[in-house]
């Protein structure tokens, strides 16, 4: 009898694709997904540490789950819960500690190992810590045949091409939780990818920590860098978008920069995140580039590129940021014109070296500056998504919105865009003009692909 396997997925795009690869491991093990945690035989919980609130809620999550088990046993029957992803790699055994319920903590770097940690739980309940960053890469060892979609929404995919971080920013624990930077050879990103085009992925994302940064061994034997990469998925059939994230500032190299120019299947929206307009903060973070640089950098991207969207990540009230720290990144922002962007108050990691910096900037003064710098980022959003109204754009249907009959897409720059249209449309590429622009999202129109107003202006049919 088929075992039902409940994945619930916290934080960034890498864990929705680690969660789906999650359960093509477990399929052959008759492990079928179910979106009910109270049904399911197994849980689990994967997990994102990049800031205390999002490690917090895992924990009251499991405060839920450990009754939904209890619940089980007296029934008779069993359940495991297993903790995955950025928590279970930064605290390991803490987790059995403080939720002794729990049976496997494992690791990002070990979900290949899913079969026989599964196994040794059921075994006379054995518990299970696996935190190793294993010398065997885990994409020789996962299934090739997707059971699960590896799904930004419909017609859209992620696929992992790079994993990892070497660069080591002050404030983030991503160089620990999920090891040295590691990039996949091309051959297998490239088989991946052909594989989501035949299942139906109109759309691929290529995910890394440090994308970018991309240096896989090529067809050939030679390296190839992002830039390259990208042109080759180009090329497979099917695939008529392709996007990347997340990117440094300082690998965006004239290749990649040139394929924004070169290759018109690349959607022209960047994720650039810069986090400071403050150099002395930026040198503080040893993040390695300047306000200047990246200034610098979105011009080069634009020449290559006139219309790309630029979006960003920013944190406000790291460690000794003062008042004109934050203004020049107030200035910064008003220079590049964002698009969209994330930000957030510092969160102080354990473990990190910004955590222990003495002169942390009060709660109340990081909350005041997010407010500013948000009230400034949505003003660029909304005054970006004005200038949409009236412009046809293309949008791929990927999920369906509220009201029946309503889908949600995106359009090529990122932007959600509501239309009316069947159920049968989602997964499909649609033109749509722009009827009104709100602060997160666009309302559209069909347009029919050869308007018959037109039709007459056809020299031949
Ligand atoms: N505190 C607040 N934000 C953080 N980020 C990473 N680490 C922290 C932290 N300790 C943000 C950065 C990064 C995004 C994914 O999360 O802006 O780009
Ligand atoms: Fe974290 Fe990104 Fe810096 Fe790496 S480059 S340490 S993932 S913020």
């Amino acid at each position: 009898m088929a075992q039902k396997l409940h994945i619930k997925t916290y934080g960034c795009q890498m864990n929705v694709y680690d969660s789906a690869r999650m359960a093509d491991v477990l399929a052959p093990l008759g492990y079928a997904v179910v979106d009910d945690a109270e049904a399911a035989d197994m849980i689990i919980l994967n997990t994102c540490h990049i800031r205390e609130k999002a490690a917090e809620k895992v924990y009251s999550d499991l405060g839920r789950m450990r009754q939904l088990k209890a619940a089980r046993e007296k029934d008779g029957g069993r359940m495991i819960v297993a903790v995955a992803g950025c928590v279970a790699q930064a605290e390991g055994e803490e987790i059995f500690a403080r939720a002794p319920f729990v049976d496997m903590v494992f690791g990002p770097q070990t979900y290949h190992r899913l079969p026989e940690m599964v196994a040794r739980a059921h075994r006379a309940g054995e518990k299970v810590l696996d935190t190793d960053f294993p010398v065997e890469p885990k994409f020789d060892f996962l299934p090739g045949e997707a059971s699960h979609p590896r799904a930004a929404g419909a017609g859209a995919a992620y696929l992992t091409v790079q994993e990892g971080c070497d660069k080591f920013c002050t404030f983030c624990v991503v160089p620990y939780t999920r090891g040295a930077e590691y990039s996949r050879p091309v051959a297998g990103v490239v088989a991946e990818a052909r594989r989501l085009a035949a299942a139906g992925a109109r759309e691929i994302t290529l995910l890394g920590q440090n994308v970018n940064n991309y240096h896989g061994e090529g067809l050939g034997g030679v390296q190839w860098g992002l830039g390259r990469l990208i042109a080759e998925i180009a090329d497979i059939a099917g695939v008529e978008r392709i996007r990347y994230t997340t990117s440094y500032p300082a690998d965006m190299d004239d290749e990649l920069i040139a394929a924004h120019r070169d290759v018109e299947k690349l959607m022209p929206f960047l994720h650039l995140p810069v986090q400071s307009g403050a150099d002395r903060i930026l040198k503080a973070m040893n993040r390695r580039h300047t306000a200047g640089e990246y200034r610098r950098l979105a011009a080069k991207l634009r020449d290559a590129r006139p219309d790309i969207a630029l979006s960003s990540d920013f944190i406000v009230g790291f460690p000794g940021e003062t008042e004109a720290d934050f203004a020049e990144t107030l200035a910064l922002v008003e220079d590049i014109g964002f698009t969209q962007a994330y930000s957030f108050k510092y969160s102080p990691r354990p473990g990190t070296p910004a955590a222990a910096i003495g002169e942390q900037v009060a709660d109340a003064v990081k909350g005041e500056r997010l407010g500013r710098l948000q009230e400034r980022l949505n003003a660029q959003q909304l005054k970006f998504n004005r200038t949409s109204v009236g412009r046809v754009l293309e949008v791929l249907l990927e999920r369906p919105g509220r009201d029946a009959g309503q889908l949600i897409g995106r359009s090529p720059f990122m932007q959600a865009v509501h239309t009316e249209a069947p159920a049968s449309a989602l997964g499909s590429i649609v033109r749509l003009r722009i009827t009104a622009a709100h602060a997160n999202s666009l309302a559209g129109v069909t347009v029919a692909d050869r308007p018959s107003a037109f039709a007459g202006e056809r020299a031949t049919a």
